[in-house]
């Protein structure tokens, strides 16, 4: 078979490289994922070791359709639907769509895609360009973000080649629309677990299939919490700091706040300090990494400071990304 293997490449070239057990990347909505044929554990141990991420924390397999999700999970029955089943149901209604479910992971998924867990996150993308190609996968395509790990998440094909070279097979779909990662929601019986707050809001989550489970009353935490919630995450390499805490005596700071937010205290900034705004929390959501990745490239401040956004709606995944930029 011949597959293209220039950096311009159709969603024709991306799938027959996953098909053949390649590692490519790919544009979603939320973030560029770096992709691998979720029943091929060659490839999907290829993907591991070019993002450096450790082996236990799992990764989303992403499909193109509903039709096949019984390809990667294991659902339950139609005609006597459990209230797990009925809370699926229900909020697969929100996909093709920035929302992960963790669900019963099929055989055919290779035990490397969840660490050995019997659970696996599953996403069906809301992207033109990703729907096309995971439609042309033989499987489901088993994708983190496409960084190497713990850095900031790409939202464009330059950003993943600025992580893996400028020879790394990308399929192009320009930006990505919304800039932060899904929303990782496990539902039971009693209610859904939120793992990781993303673009769909906790409060919507709650009003579809309700009620919340906190993960600290969750009598298997520890079994089922997010593996891959690491303290330090999404850091640009320029120090990163929230603004009450910045070190006094940085010279040129860059700074990240809703406008809204900032207006009171800006006029009391030194006016070497660079201060970006965004109208909402979805341009916030949509502008954070690009953001924090221009900051590196220029290379021309000594710190970030972030204004997080109130923690409730889009502002809980925004404040989720930053309190993990900023950790130390
Ligand atoms: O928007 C997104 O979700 C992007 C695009 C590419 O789809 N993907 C993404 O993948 O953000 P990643 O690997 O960077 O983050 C996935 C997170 C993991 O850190 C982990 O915490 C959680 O989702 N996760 C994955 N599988 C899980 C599982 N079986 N149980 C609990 N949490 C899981
Ligand atoms: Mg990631």
């Amino acid at each position: 078979m011949s597959v293209a293997l220039s950096n311009i490449f159709s969603p024709h070239d991306a799938a027959n490289l996953i098909n053949c057990g390649r590692v490519i990347a790919f544009p979603t909505e939320t973030v560029y994922g770096l992709g691998a044929d979720s029943t091929n554990s060659a490839a999907v141990a290829e993907l591991f070791a070019i993002k450096g991420r450790p082996s236990s924390n799992p990764i989303i397999v992403h499909t193109n359709s509903v039709d096949r999700l019984s390809e990667s999970v294991l659902l339950g029955s139609k005609t006597e639907a459990s209230e797990l089943d009925k809370r699926v149901a229900t909020l697969s209604t929100l996909w093709p769509g920035p929302l992960t479910i963790v669900l019963k992971k099929a055989p055919t998924i290779v035990n490397n895609v969840t660490n050995g867990a019997t659970l696996v996150g599953i996403r069906i993308p809301a992207h033109p360009l990703a729907l096309e190609f995971l439609s042309l996968c033989n499987n489901s395509v088993a994708a983190p973000s496409a960084n190497r790990s713990n850095r900031v998440s790409p939202t464009n094909a330059q950003h993943v080649r600025d992580e893996f070279g400028d020879d790394f097979p990308v399929l192009d779909g320009g930006d990505c629309g919304i800039g932060i990662e899904s929303t990782v929601v496990e539902p039971r019986e009693d209610g859904v677990i939120i793992h990781r707050p993303g673009f769909i809001a906790p409060e919507q989550i709650a009003s579809l299939a309700g009620p919340l489970i906190s993960k600290e009353t969750d009598s298997n935490f520890g079994q089922t919490v997010s593996p891959g919630q690491l303290a330090l995450h999404y850091a640009p390499t320029t120090p990163c700091y929230l603004l009450s805490n910045l070190p006094s005596g940085l010279r040129r700071v860059a700074v990240l706040a809703l406008a809204s937010d900032i207006k009171q205290v800006q006029a009391d900034f030194p006016p070497t300090w660079r201060v970006t705004t965004f109208k909402s929390t979805i341009e916030y959501a949509a502008w954070l990494y690009r953001s924090l990745r221009d900051v590196d490239r220029a290379g021309d401040v000594d710190a970030i400071a972030v204004l997080p956004p109130s923690p409730t709606g889009l502002g809980l995944a925004i404040c989720d990304r930053l309190s993990r930029a900023t950790h130390r």
